[in-house]
């Protein structure tokens, strides 16, 4: 049987930080009300000459030296985004050229914070069907372009980030189940109003930043958490307590925990990082994988049950072994 494994993860988050005394600065909110509400202490924010196929680049230049891997053994690029550096080409073409990588198929998949999952699901079906070897999967943002920082509800939330994982066909387990969703019909509860075909201005109206019905989401993220993990492990006839570490999207401390408790996940097999990162969309859970692999805590053979929800409303997770 052959399976995807994961041979090499990494991450990278843009030097500058802002923290929540920064925000104080900058709109009428509090470091209190944030933490209250978010968890969240602090988020990066991409430097004017970064970029999402920039920071992509970096976290898949760690991920490709963990896993011993070079550019021209890449049979599969793919970028999970919904923040591109253009319309076209997509950022994995970007990433691939940056690489040194040629004739690879490389594409961006856009499933806004579930896209690093839907990523993994498609590089785990390309393996394992004898599409190649070796594939990276990238989650990458730069949130901080669509984010509209005179609206306190949403600016407060979100960072930029990104994390990669490189795959390989093997005969020792890897991802041992993937399954991905999607529901357009909450299309208005989190989006940007404008986009390319509804009309797309440079100068960045409020049209083109994020907006978001934010309680709404919260009760939807919460039981859809819970269902999709359920999903996932009963499909391999497993239980929670087979998983050593719960890899959720890092959204809000709050819907993380609430997921947690739901799913009688202890917390200290939750990996979270919101604190440190915030929001940053489809690097969310590959950032937090390769803090937790790199501090020592997740180790080879753990098993990893990750999961995402985003707009759409998009989500899925993932079931694998380290
Ligand atoms: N600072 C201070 N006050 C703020 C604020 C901020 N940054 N943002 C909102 N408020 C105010 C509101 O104006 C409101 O004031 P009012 O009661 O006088 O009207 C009050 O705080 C409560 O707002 P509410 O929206 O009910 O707060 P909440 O407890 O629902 O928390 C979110 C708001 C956004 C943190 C929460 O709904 C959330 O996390 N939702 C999910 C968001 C998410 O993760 N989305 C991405 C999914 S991938």
């Amino acid at each position: 049987m052959t399976y995807a494994r994961i041979a090499g993860i990494g991450s990278y988050l843009p030097e500058k930080v802002l923290s929540n005394a920064d925000l104080e600065e900058m709109m009428d909110t509090s470091d209190e009300w944030i933490r209250e509400r978010t968890g969240i202490k602090r988020r990066h924010i991409a430097a004017d000459d970064e970029t999402t196929a920039s920071i992509a680049l970096n976290a898949a230049q760690r991920a490709m030296e963990m896993a011993g891997v070079t550019a021209d053994e890449l049979d599969l690029i793919v970028v999970g985004t919904c923040t591109p550096d253009k319309v076209i080409p997509a950022a994995a073409c970007i990433v691939q050229r940056r690489l040194g990588s040629v004739g690879c198929p490389a594409v961006d998949i856009n499933a806004a914070c579930s896209g690093f999952i839907y990523g993994l699901d498609y590089a785990n079906r390309y393996l394992r069907t004898g599409g190649g070897k070796t594939a990276l999967v990238i989650g990458a943002e730069t949130l901080s372009r669509i984010t509209n920082w005179d609206d306190r509800t949403t600016a407060v939330l979100f960072g930029d980030g990104a994390g990669a994982a490189v795959l390989q066909a093997s005969d020792k387990p890897g991802i041992l189940a993937t399954h991905i969703h999607s529901n357009g019909e909450y299309e208005d509860l989190l989006q940007t109003r404008n986009g390319v075909s509804l009309g797309f201005d440079a100068s960045c109206t409020p049209g083109a930043y994020i907006e978001m019905n934010g309680n709404a989401v919260f009760k939807r993220a919460v039981a859809t958490f819970d269902s999709m993990a359920r999903e996932t492990v009963a499909d391999l006839d497993g239980h929670l307590e087979d998983i050593d570490w719960f890899i959720p999207h890092q959204a809000n401390m709050r819907i993380i925990t609430a997921a947690a408790k739901k799913l009688g996940m202890p917390m200290e097999r939750v990996i979270a990082t919101v604190d440190e990162h915030a929001n940053t969309s489809a690097a969310s859970i590959p950032l937090a994988m390769d803090l937790a692999v790199r501090e020592g805590r997740i180790k080879r053979g753990d098993k990893i049950l990750m999961a995402a929800f985003g707009a759409g409303f998009t989500w899925g997770s993932a079931m694998l072994e380290f």
